[in-house]
């Protein structure tokens, strides 16, 4: 994705969870490539950009959980193939974080590993893995079918204002 670029929406998937979550990581993700995107040399680090990373690592983590829970619960033969790609990119996002802590990658390339790698990767994997998996979840209701308490959308409703 280019600078100029703005953040396209994840495409529904049509499995309400699925769904809400993937809203809740796209405004994530609108901030921080809001952040990104347009940043030079020699600019300094945007304020709340790494606060917005973890957001989206922690937010990362609960939703690739309750997928692998629900694929788990209807049992879903492709699971260990979408586990491992969620293992890999959140190593990697984690990888961001830890980099740019320890001074090993600049702004810069955090930028160009955020905007050209992660996002497209996050919009096929919605487009394709995820559409898949709730085409399978609609069509094998699990009987008792409880949102699951790792849910961030539920556990973000649960928490006391
Ligand atoms: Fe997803
Ligand atoms: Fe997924």
């Amino acid at each position: 994705m280019s600078d100029k670029e703005t953040l396209e929406r994840l495409p529904a998937v049509g499995v309400d969870f699925m769904d809400d979550d993937h809203e809740e990581a796209f405004a994530l993700l609108d901030r921080i490539v809001g952040s990104l995107e347009g940043l030079v040399d020699a600019d300094p680090e945007p304020p709340g950009l790494r606060r917005d990373l973890r957001d989206f690592i922690e937010h990362s983590r609960q939703h690739f959980r309750h997928e692998e829970l629900e694929m788990q619960r209807a049992g879903y033969s492709p699971l260990p193939i979408h586990k491992q790609e969620h293992d890999q990119r959140l190593e990697e996002l984690v990888g961001y974080v830890d980099d740019l802590d320890a001074g090993v990658i600049s702004l810069q390339g955090l930028k160009s590993r955020f905007l050209d790698e992660f996002v497209p990767w996050y919009h096929k994997h919605c487009s394709t893995m995820d559409k898949a998996t709730a085409k399978f979840l609609e069509a094998n209701p699990v009987s008792e079918n409880k949102p699951c308490d790792q849910c961030w959308v539920v556990t973000q409703k649960k928490r006391p204002v």
